[in-house]
């Protein structure tokens, strides 16, 4: 057997805004404890909408790729990240190599960790569609680092069984929930101890008393193109009722956010505003009646706040709101999104219905079992 060392060096890697959020309370933990030595690598895959993570869990990364160009296609990314990251791998030399979710920061590190034989955990293993288009290109991203991975930290037993059907070894696979959750009670109580940090949205609270508030997040690649316009002519309509107003923080990427300004731009109750950061962005979840969203962690953070929120895809690796009854998937045709909507709007029924907290994604304790198993797996006494 070999030696343990003395203090495991461990490397995180991330890139993307969802990893920074679904890891920090990793690195927290990591952080805090003696029998690691806890190192960062960010690949800036995104970079303003890292980087607003990154402030407020005052991470400072020990490498920073900035690897973010404009519109940057897939395989250019993947070619500078793989090459980068290994390089930093080759000069940290860690121990064990932890990255997270689906993006192509967390396949390229994989992949590089899995070319020098360190072993690397996944966090938020487990996710299915069973559709290599849906997410496009993420359900292939977490295949592929799912081939790899030593340790698979399943957020839900959904996820786990998933692995198990692949016949990963059982001893490997951990249910631990998901690491959002931590993330989500970390920044209330940031924001109970400090409410300046989320009063962001003073504002538009003040102009849009007394309606309806819906909150839109949208940048999903396979919704490019018409999805994209569908999603657009839906807010636009809804929009249009009096008692309805929209706040939707447009993501960066320049295929959201044209096509959302030259739709939406200039309609009275619609709010198209820039990224949040993750106070401002709880405060909207919290002040939100009903999430329309395409993204991954706002369905799993919605639940748990008790937001009805109706998900603009044709399929989810994420059925667990699903078949709570507070997740719905309505595709991304703008009629279907504009019955769905009505349907909550105007049928208390249907609304209280959905609008149960609910929370199938974790305790808020993921990243303590997950540094936990680390340790166990590297032969730490507890
Ligand atoms: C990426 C991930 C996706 C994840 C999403 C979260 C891949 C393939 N995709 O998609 O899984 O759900 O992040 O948001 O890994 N941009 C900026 N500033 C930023 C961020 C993005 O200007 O802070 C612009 C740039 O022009 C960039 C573009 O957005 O080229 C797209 O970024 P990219 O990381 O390639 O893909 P996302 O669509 O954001
Ligand atoms: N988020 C944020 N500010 C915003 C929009 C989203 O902080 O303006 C957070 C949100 O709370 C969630 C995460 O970003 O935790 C989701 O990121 P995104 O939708 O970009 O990616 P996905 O989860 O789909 O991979």
């Amino acid at each position: 057997m070999t030696p343990k060392p003395e203090k495991a060096r461990i490397l995180t890697i991330f890139g993307t805004r969802p990893e920074a959020i679904k890891l920090f309370p990793v690195v927290h933990a990591l952080e805090a404890d003696p029998r690691f030595e806890s190192m960062v690598c960010v690949s800036a895959q995104h970079r303003q909408m890292l980087d607003q993570v990154l402030d407020i869990a005052r991470i400072v990364p020990d490498h920073d790729l900035d690897v973010m160009q404009p519109d940057q296609t897939l395989d250019a990314l993947t070619a500078t990240l793989l090459t980068g990251l290994g390089k930093v791998m080759d000069a940290v030399r860690p121990d064990r190599v932890i990255v997270q979710g689906d993006t192509a920061t967390a396949m390229s590190g994989a992949l590089a960790a899995y070319y020098r034989k360190i072993p690397v955990d996944h966090v938020e293993a487990g996710l299915r569609s069973y559709n290599i288009y849906h997410p496009w290109p993420e359900e292939v991203n977490r295949r592929i680092i799912g081939a790899m991975a030593s340790l698979h930290f399943a957020p839900t037993r959904t996820a786990a069984d998933a692995l198990l059907k692949e016949n990963t070894d059982p001893a490997r696979v951990h249910v631990t929930g998901n690491t959002v959750i931590d993330a989500l009670h970390w920044v209330t109580a940031r924001i109970e101890a400090e409410p300046a940090l989320a009063d962001g949205l003073a504002d538009l609270e003040a102009r849009f008393a007394g309606r309806r508030v819906i909150g839109v997040t949208s940048h999903r690649r396979e919704n490019f193109g018409e999805g994209m316009r569908g999603i657009a002519e839906a807010i636009r309509t809804i929009a249009a009722r009096p008692d309805v107003a929209v706040i939707f923080p447009v993501h960066l990427n320049p295929n959201v956010r044209k096509v959302m300004k030259e739709a939406l731009a200039g309609l009275d109750n619609v709010a198209l505003i820039e990224p949040l950061d993750y106070p401002n962005f709880a405060r909207l979840l919290d002040l939100s009646d009903i999430m329309l969203t395409d993204s991954g962690g706002v369905q799993e953070e919605a639940p748990a706040l008790g937001k009805p929120v109706l998900v603009m895809r044709e399929t989810t690796e994420r059925p667990e709101g699903v078949e709570a009854g507070t997740a719905k998937l309505v595709g991304t045709s703008a009629a279907a999104i504009v019955t769905e909507l009505s349907t909550l709007l105007d049928d208390k029924g249907s609304y209280e219905a959905m609008a149960r907290a609910h929370n199938p994604f974790g305790d808020g304790k993921a990243s303590a079992r997950i540094v936990e198993l680390l340790a166990n797996e590297i032969g730490y006494e507890a």
